[in-house]
Parts: structure tokens; C-alpha cells; sequence
């Protein structure tokens, strides 16, 4: 791919409208999910759930990519189509998480540090040739006391770095997920200046790797009250506070960011993008790139029982159209009952 052809990617990844669904759940992440629904974590199960969220009827209408794990972008669907040229043929970009997960930081009590560097110059060129457009890689950054401490948010800024340079080297556009957790009892305004100087720090790293920022989609937490707040921000709080910073702290060349829910629910980080994008317009598209408060609702109509299929469906189309809608800020929390 070419410069350009990497920005095409992530304009498109980023496409009015539309946006990612997160379904690169790690093996052991995807078992905790069927757990909760009491449905054992076997390769096809995986793959039977897989194949139900894609072949959702409509999807591509609102879906500009999906994110797979390596299991899963190796996978087929029942008539043996593999998994990337089936979203590929519908119009879904298919993308990879290719970090191996946040480890403890040696040194750094609390604090983790994502890995997955070595060995990912030739792992990008495999995924290439499976058919990967974009990949993923998510740093975690924790609020707690003392925390994060500055060289946390800097190892990570630097192994985001590293890592798109390699992506877009391999002609892949790199999502960069810098997350800072919503766990904790932390007030927003915290959780804004954490997020402030997460993003300095990020984009000072890319400047220094020398990478193209329109070519990347910039993947961060909103701005948002530590889930065990007492008082917690209410939706257009919510909205400004991240509005605010991302306006103050994300270059406009980016073409897009595309938000994480990190453990809201469904219907709260609807809410909350659609009112962000009330609020345009802004220098970027601001879209979603949503694992649980896309795939929750479906998973737990579909329950791992294949008579549920179109109930687990017609749940995962509901919550991408009206994602779809909040592209706009088109979306009201009456359309719920709808
Ligand atoms: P959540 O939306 O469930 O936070 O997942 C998005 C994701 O890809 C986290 O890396």
C-alpha cells in the first residue's frame, strides 16, 4: 500500500455513518463472556458466534470494519468462506489485534505495559496476506493513587510508537488505543487530565517514529467519571469534557477517532457519542469502535443457543444502527424501545 492507499483506509474505517465493531476478544477475554452466559469457549462455539455477528443482515450499512483476534481471522464461516473475504465481499474491512496483552510493569506496582513487538514486523506480513487493512493495539493506563505515574503513560506512548510505525511500514493503518480505565472512584476532571497528558504523550512518540497521522485512526477512552464515582457526569458532561480535550490534545490531521466503551453500557455510550457529535462540527470524524456496547445486547439474546441466531442478530443491528445514527447525533434514547 501506499501512502495514500493508507489514507483511504482510515478514512474509510472512519466513514460517515459508521463505524468499528470490536470483536478481537483474546481467547481467555471471549471465554469470561461465554461464562457469562453459560456457553462453553470451544474453537467452533467462537466460531459459530463469530459467524452470527458478521452475517448480521444490514451490518455493512453501519459497520466500516470489524477487529479480529488471530483465531478468528483464520476461521471460515459454515460454507467455508474465510472470514476476511466474507466482510471484505460485504463491504467490512477486516482488521487484527496484534498486541499480545498488558503485562505487569516491572517495577511499577499497578501499572501495566502491553506487548507484542517482537517478531511483529513478520507477523504484519502474514496478516497482510490474510487480508488484514488495519490492526490494533491497546495500552492501558490506570487512575489509582499515585497513578498513572509519567514513565507508565511514557513506555506505553513509546510501544504505541513502535508499533504503527511497523503497521504502516507493512502498509497496514494502525489503530492507536491509548486507554486510560474507567475503573476507580475518580472524579471526570481527573480522568481529563490523565487523558490529556496520555495524549501528549502519544503524539509526541508518533511525531518522534515519524509516523503519518492520516494514516492512523486514534482510538481513546471519552472523558468520563471513574466507574465507582459518587457523583458521576451526566451525558453532556460528559460529551464537552471530551470534546474539550480531544480538541486540545489530537492533531487535526487525524482523520478519525473512533472511542472504545470500556464497560459503559450499551445504551450509555450511544448516548454519549451521538451527544459529542451534536456538538460538531469537529477537525475529525468522531466514531466508534465499540466491543461490549456493540456485542453485549446480541450476546446475551443468543445465549450460545443456535435456535436464539436471529434474536442474537436483530440485537447486534439495533445497537449498530442507532451507533450509526449517533454518527450524527441523530440518535434519542426513545429509539431504545423502538
Ligand atoms: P470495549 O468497547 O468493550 O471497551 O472494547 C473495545 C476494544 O477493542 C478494547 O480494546
Amino acid at each position: 500500500m501506499t501512502g495514500q492507499d493508507l489514507v483511504a483506509v482510515a478514512q474509510a474505517m472512519v466513514a460517515p455513518g459508521k463505524g468499528i465493531l470490536a470483536a478481537d476478544e483474546s481467547s481467555p477475554t471471549i471465554k469470561k463472556r461465554f461464562d457469562s452466559i453459560g456457553t462453553e469457549s470451544t474453537e467452533n462455539q467462537r466460531r459459530v458466534y463469530r459467524e452470527m455477528l458478521f452475517t448480521t443482515a444490514g451490518a455493512a450499512e453501519f459497520i466500516s470494519g470489524v477487529i479480529l483476534f488471530d483465531e478468528t481471522l483464520r476461521q471460515a464461516t459454515a460454507d467455508g468462506t474465510p472470514f476476511p473475504e466474507y466482510l471484505a465481499a460485504q463491504g467490512m474491512l477486516p482488521g487484527i489485534k496484534v498486541d499480545t496483552g498488558a503485562k505487569p510493569l516491572a517495577g511499577f506496582p499497578g501499572e501495566k505495559i502491553t506487548e507484542g513487538l517482537d517478531g511483529l514486523r513478520e507477523r504484519l506480513v502474514e496478516y497482510r496476506e490474510l487480508g488484514a487493512k488495519f490492526a490494533k493495539w491497546r495500552a492501558v493506563i490506570v487512575i489509582g493513587d499515585g497513578l498513572p505515574t509519567e514513565f507508565c503513560i511514557h513506555a506505553n506512548a513509546h510501544a504505541l510508537a513502535r508499533y504503527a510505525a511497523l503497521c504502516q511500514e507493512a502498509g497496514i493503518v494502525p489503530i492507536v488505543e491509548p486507554e486510560v480505565l474507567m475503573d476507580g472512584g475518580h472524579t471526570i476532571e481527573r480522568c481529563a487530565s490523565v487523558t490529556a497528558a496520555t495524549l501528549d504523550e502519544v503524539f509526541a512518540a508518533l511525531a518522534r517514529h515519524r509516523v503519518d497521522l492520516t494514516g492512523i485512526v486514534l482510538k481513546p477512552n471519552m472523558v468520563i467519571s471513574g466507574a465507582e464515582c459518587s457523583e458521576r457526569a451526566g451525558v453532556e458532561e460528559v460529551a464537552e469534557a471530551t470534546v474539550v480535550c480531544l480538541t486540545a490534545h489530537v492533531p487535526a490531521a487525524v482523520p478519525g477517532i473512533a472511542f472504545l466503551s470500556g464497560g459503559q453500557s450499551a445504551e450509555e455510550a450511544t448516548a454519549h457519542l451521538s451527544a459529542m457529535n451534536r456538538l460538531g462540527p469537529h477537525a475529525w470524524q468522531l466514531s466508534f469502535s465499540y466491543g461490549r456496547a456493540l456485542q453485549a445486547p446480541a450476546l446475551q439474546a443468543w445465549g450460545g443457543d443456535s435456535s436464539a441466531y436471529a434474536a442474537g442478530q436483530a440485537a447486534l443491528i439495533k445497537r449498530a444502527r442507532l451507533n450509526g445514527l449517533a454518527r450524527n447525533g441523530d440518535y434519542a434514547p426513545e429509539m431504545e424501545a423502538a
